[in-house]
C-alpha cells in the first residue's frame, strides 16, 4: 500500500519528538496501520531555530500550503493556541485531512466547531494528547464509558503546577526555581502563566466535562484559581496539619433533589489541601492522576506521565495510528464529534 502522509504543524518540545518516533518507529507503525506513514512537511514559524534530529528540508513556514496540499492525509497540530491552528485545522478538514491535535486551548474554547467540521467533512479528528499527556482518558470516557452514567471527574491535569507544588512540599524549593526547572524540563506551556493561573487545567476541565456529561462546556465556564497565591508559609503549614496543597480539576453533576439527571454541571480548578494518606497526595512531580466515579463502573484511576515531550507524543502517535487505520480501511472513529446534537446542562454552583 502506498504510504499515507501526515503533516506536522509545530515543531516545539512535543513536535521534536513525534518526528524522532516517527523516524525510529517507522517499521512497527508500518505494520500496525498495514500502511507507511510518511512525514512530508513540517510547518514552523522560523526555519533557522536548532531542532535536533528534525531533517531541514521538511521545514516550511507555509503552513496553509501545507495542511491544503492535495497529498496529504493527515495533519498533526501541536502549536497550540487559538489562531492559527483552528484556521489550520479547519482548512485541513474542509481538504479532506483527518486531524489529530494536542490543543487543549482550542478544544476547550471552540471544540463544537472543529467536531462539527469532522462530522461536515466526514474525517477523523482525535485529540488523547490535549488532556493528561500519556494517560489514556479521552478514549474511555469517549467510548468505554459512554454507556454509563458518569457523576464526577476530579484530579491533578497539569503537570508544571503538580511539579512545582511538590517541588515546594519536599525540597524546599521557591515558587520560581521550581517553575524554572519545570520549564527546563519541557512540561510547561510557552507561556508558563497558562500553567500557574489555571487557563490549563480548567481547558483540561472543560474537555473532561464534555466527554463525560455529553454536554457543552467551555473554558470560559470553569471557576478557574491557580497557585500563584500559593506560599511556602502555606506549604508549610499545610504539611503542619499533615495535608499537601494540590491544583485540583473538580468536574460534577450537581444532582437535582430527586438525585438523579442534576440541575448542572460544576466545574472548577483550585488548590487544594488533601491529606497525606490520599492517593492524590501521592502524585509527584508532573504525573498526573484523575478519579472519574461512575454509577455502573464505579470509582476508576487513572495515573501516569501528564507533561513532557515523549508522554504527549505517545498519546500523539497513538491517535495517528487509530486515524490512519481508519484511512487505511475507509472508516471512521468514534462520532461523539458534535455537541450540536446534545443539550446544554446548565452551569449550576455546588
Ligand atoms: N503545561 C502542561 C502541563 C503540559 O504542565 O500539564 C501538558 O498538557
Amino acid at each position: 500500500r502506498p504510504p499515507l502522509k501526515i503533516a506536522l504543524l509545530g515543531c516545539g518540545v512535543v513536535g521534536t519528538e513525534v518526528v524522532r518516533l516517527l523516524d525510529e518507529q517507522a517499521a512497527d507503525l508500518a505494520a500496525r496501520v498495514g500502511a507507511p506513514l510518511e512525514l512530508v512537511g513540517i510547518a514552523v514559524r522560523r526555519k533557522d531555530k536548532r531542532r535536533e534530529g528534525v531533517p531541514p528540508e521538511l521545514l516550511t513556514t507555509d503552513a496553509t500550503g501545507l495542511v491544503t496540499r492535495p497529498d496529504v492525509d493527515i495533519v498533526i497540530e501541536v502549536i497550540g493556541g487559538i489562531e492559527p491552528a483552528r484556521g489550520l485545522l479547519l482548512d485541513a478538514m474542509k481538504s479532506g485531512k483527518s486531524v489529530v491535535t494536542a490543543n487543549k486551548a482550542l478544544l476547550a474554547e471552540d471544540g463544537a466547531t472543529l467536531f462539527g467540521a469532522a462530522r461536515e467533512h466526514g474525517v477523523d479528528i482525535y485529540y488523547e494528547a490535549s488532556v493528561a499527556g500519556a494517560i489514556p482518558l479521552l478514549r474511555p470516557l469517549r467510548e468505554s464509558l459512554v454507556g454509563d452514567h458518569v457523576h464526577r471527574v476530579m484530579g491533578i491535569v497539569n503537570g508544571t503546577t503538580n511539579y512545582i507544588l511538590d517541588k515546594m512540599d519536599t525540597s524546599g524549593s521557591g515558587f520560581s526555581e521550581a517553575l524554572e526547572q519545570a520549564q527546563a524540563l519541557g512540561y510547561a506551556e510557552a507561556d508558563p502563566t497558562a500553567d500557574v493561573e489555571g487557563f490549563d487545567a480548567a481547558a483540561k476541565a472543560a474537555i473532561l466535562a464534555q466527554l463525560a456529561f455529553h454536554t457543552r462546556v467551555t473554558a470560559a465556564d470553569v471557576h478557574r484559581e491557580g497557585i500563584a497565591d500559593v506560599t511556602s508559609a502555606d506549604i508549610a503549614s499545610a504539611r503542619a496539619m499533615g495535608c499537601v496543597v494540590k491544583l485540583l480539576a473538580i468536574c460534577q453533576r450537581v444532582p437535582s433533589d430527586d438525585g438523579r439527571n442534576g440541575r448542572g454541571v460544576s466545574v472548577r480548578v483550585h488548590p487544594v489541601m488533601i491529606p497525606r494518606t490520599h492517593p492524590l497526595a501521592n502524585v509527584r512531580e508532573a504525573y498526573n492522576a484523575v478519579f472519574v466515579e461512575a454509577q455502573s463502573a464505579g470509582s476508576l484511576m487513572f495515573y501516569g506521565a501528564g507533561a513532557g515531550g515523549a508522554p504527549t507524543a505517545s498519546a500523539v502517535l497513538g491517535d495517528l495510528v487509530a486515524v490512519a487505520r481508519n484511512r487505511v480501511h475507509g472508516t471512521r472513529g468514534p462520532a461523539e464529534s458534535t455537541y450540536a446534537d446534545l443539550p446544554v446542562l446548565p452551569m449550576a454552583d455546588t
